[in-house]
């Protein structure tokens, strides 16, 4: 499995949470998905991804740094959210939708734009790519990247060998 292909699969999962308004449930679920999109996916994005896409591709910089922007831009939502959460703020409900609809454009935007360029990147950079992925995920809370993207750990096992 190429290393844009479980992103993709992460963005999958995403997708199904915001479909079905999972991150209303409780503040649990909020750190559960938080810690799960940024310490792993948006870490895969940044620090493995995005850098080697743009050393092949130098007319993709300033859209990747425009997507390394929304991260940011995500991030904070977040942050906003769990704290009207917490204090049992109703922004909390009406901003929830936002957050949504900017973490599933952000998503698109992706893989329409910036993965399928993954294709031109050699094999052996690929490789590398996938053994830093996983160290990522390793050094992370795993048990928690399975729950929220429903990859089981046969399939982790699996695409990591
Ligand atoms: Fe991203
Ligand atoms: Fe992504």
């Amino acid at each position: 499995m190429e290393l844009v292909e479980l992103l993709m699969v992460d963005h999958s999962d995403i997708r199904i949470i915001a479909n079905n308004n999972l991150l209303q449930k409780n503040n649990a679920e909020l750190i559960d998905f938080n810690k799960f999109l940024l310490n792993i996916h948006v870490n895969i994005e940044e620090n493995i991804v995005f850098p080697l896409l743009k050393e092949n591709n130098k007319d993709m910089i300033k859209l990747i740094d425009r997507l390394i922007a929304d991260h940011k831009l995500i991030e904070t939502l977040f942050n906003n959210l769990y704290k009207w959460k917490t204090s049992e703020n109703p922004l909390f409900e009406l901003r929830l939708p936002l957050f949504y609809k900017t973490l599933e454009d952000h998503n698109s935007r992706e893989e329409s734009d910036v993965f399928p360029l993954w294709k031109n990147i050699d094999n052996e950079d690929k490789i590398i790519s996938m053994k830093n992925a996983y160290e990522i995920i390793e050094s992370n809370d795993v048990d928690n990247y399975i729950k929220e993207t429903g990859i089981s750990r046969q399939m982790l096992k699996y695409i990591f060998i």
